[in-house]
């Protein structure tokens, strides 16, 4: 079995593990690097890392279409509730739960979390996920760097995906730091360059990243998988 990760452009992530499509923070509408729209995506899960219209995205059509369940803190899993969605598993940061594609951890993120229409999105988190076949897949979501990423790191991680472009997020010196903390053998970047405010050259970053640490990076163009 392998597990494949799409990455669309900007933060929205696509996960096959375990004959199960995961669709992360999917931002399609709006998103000037997209190559496909919200109407061609496969979803059983959506997994949303905070509120913010870039992640929450197109969640809430993507999952009337698909009826794929939506996994989010409390606050955003209430909010998708309002908006229609009723499949729905709420978490939150530190707690677990088995799923049929893993064992889902939702994880610390420094960041803000307030919902489109205003509403209290509650905390913004990552994911750290132990597929089926015990691969550790962790997604960072919207973050500062943080010393605690020491401890996520020492679950031992196959993939790490941060974001480097700077601005709302880690930008590159501190996605670097990240990298070091984390010991993944492999490392995604994302949200960089889908506006000019988060330009970032990744190639430049990967450079470093192979020259200082131990970990392989994958720069993926928006469409573009891997498979580990
Ligand atoms: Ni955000
Ligand atoms: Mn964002």
């Amino acid at each position: 079995m392998s597990n494949t990760v799409t990455w669309f452009g900007h933060a929205t992530l696509g996960l096959e593990t375990a004959e199960t499509h995961l669709l992360i923070d999917p931002f399609f509408n709006g998103n000037p690097a997209a190559t496909v729209n919200p109407e061609q995506v496969a979803a059983d899960y959506i997994l949303v890392t905070h509120g913010h219209g870039d992640h929450v995205g197109d969640s809430v059509s993507i999952a009337k279409r698909t009826g794929a369940m939506v996994i989010a803190n409390a606050e955003i899993s209430s909010w998708m509730g309002r908006q229609g969605i009723e499949n729905t598993h709420a978490q939150h940061i530190g707690g677990g739960y088995h799923y049929p594609f893993g064992y889902l951890k939702l994880t610390l993120a420094l960041h803000g979390s307030a919902l489109p229409d205003g509403s209290n999105g509650g905390n913004p988190v990552g994911f750290l996920l132990t597929t089926t076949d015990d691969k550790k897949i962790y997604i960072a979501g919207d973050t500062g760097l943080f010393g605690d990423m020491k401890l996520i790191g020492d679950e031992g991680l196959d993939v790490a995906i941060i974001p480097i472009g700077d601005n709302y997020t880690m930008g590159p010196d501190d996605a670097l730091r990240a990298v070091k903390m984390l010991m993944p053998k492999h490392v995604i970047p994302i949200h960089y360059s889908t506006w000019d405010v988060i330009k970032q050259n990744p190639d430049d970053w990967a450079a470093r990243v192979t020259a200082e640490t131990g970990a392989q990076v994958h720069v993926l163009k928006p469409g573009e998988r891997f498979s580990f």
